[in-house]
């Protein structure tokens, strides 16, 4: 359970998002502690990465706003990005980059201190060893969910913002990531998850944020 005593790393406000006529959001707040991972839960549709969009700054909300340790969230602040890690639904990497340059690339560009240890650790932590010297185009579409999440774990990071992580991971790398999660809390980061995968929020999340209309669908 949460401490009541962990600082705030994550404060939410009020967001709103509205589409067109369609209210996708009303006046959303959730607070997330150091140490604390709080869960994001509804059905397709419900709003949940537009949710975490606007928090991060990736959309921008009608109304509403988001803090990190007291400055506001905007992904495009160096000493924003130096704490957030986020991992959307839209995987993005450098085409001609290996799946270990790309991680060096990232680990160096955030200041990573022993980079390269890290790296190393997290490529053998996240099973990419083996195919460590490939480009992202020849990796399966779980290797790459996994190469998206090594890429949040090789940087230095406060608060960890992720979208469905267990997309696509076999049996073995969703337990893996629950471990790492649990791990992360403990490290004292805050994580804000929407997964889709109820044994996964219960093990990980202290608190969960039901969204939509319907309460059955997780
Ligand atoms: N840029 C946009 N323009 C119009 N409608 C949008 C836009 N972005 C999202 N929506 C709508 O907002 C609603 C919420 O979408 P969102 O992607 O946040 O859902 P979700 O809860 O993440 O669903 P899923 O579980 O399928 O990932 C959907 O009806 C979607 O069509
Ligand atoms: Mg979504």
């Amino acid at each position: 359970m949460p401490k009541k005593t962990a600082p705030a790393l994550l404060t939410v406000r009020g967001i709103s998002r509205t589409f067109g006529d369609r209210t996708i959001l009303d006046g959303v707040d959730l607070d997330v502690a150091e140490g604390e991972a709080v869960g994001v839960v509804g059905p397709n549709g419900s709003g949940k990465s537009t949710l975490l969009r606007c928090i991060v700054g990736a959309d921008e909300a009608d109304a509403g706003e988001a803090e990190l340790t007291g400055r506001a969230l905007d992904e495009r602040e160096p000493s924003i990005r130096r704490d957030l890690a986020v991992v959307m639904d839209d995987l993005d990497f450098f085409p001609d980059l290996s799946v270990v340059e790309h991680l060096d690339l990232v680990a160096r560009a955030h200041a990573q201190p022993d980079a390269e240890e890290i790296v190393n650790v997290v490529l053998d932590e996240v099973g990419l060893m083996e195919v460590s010297g490939q480009l992202p185009s020849t990796l399966s579409s779980g290797q790459r969910r996994r190469l998206a999440l090594a890429s949040a774990f090789v940087r230095p990071r406060l608060l960890l913002v992720l979208d469905e992580p267990e997309a696509r991971l076999d049996v073995g790398g969703v337990h893996w990531l629950g471990e790492k999660l649990v791990a992360e809390k403990a490290a004292g980061r805050g994580i804000l998850l929407v997964s889709h995968d109820p044994d996964l929020v219960e093990r990980v999340c202290d608190r969960v944020v039901r969204l939509g209309p319907t309460a059955d669908d997780t």
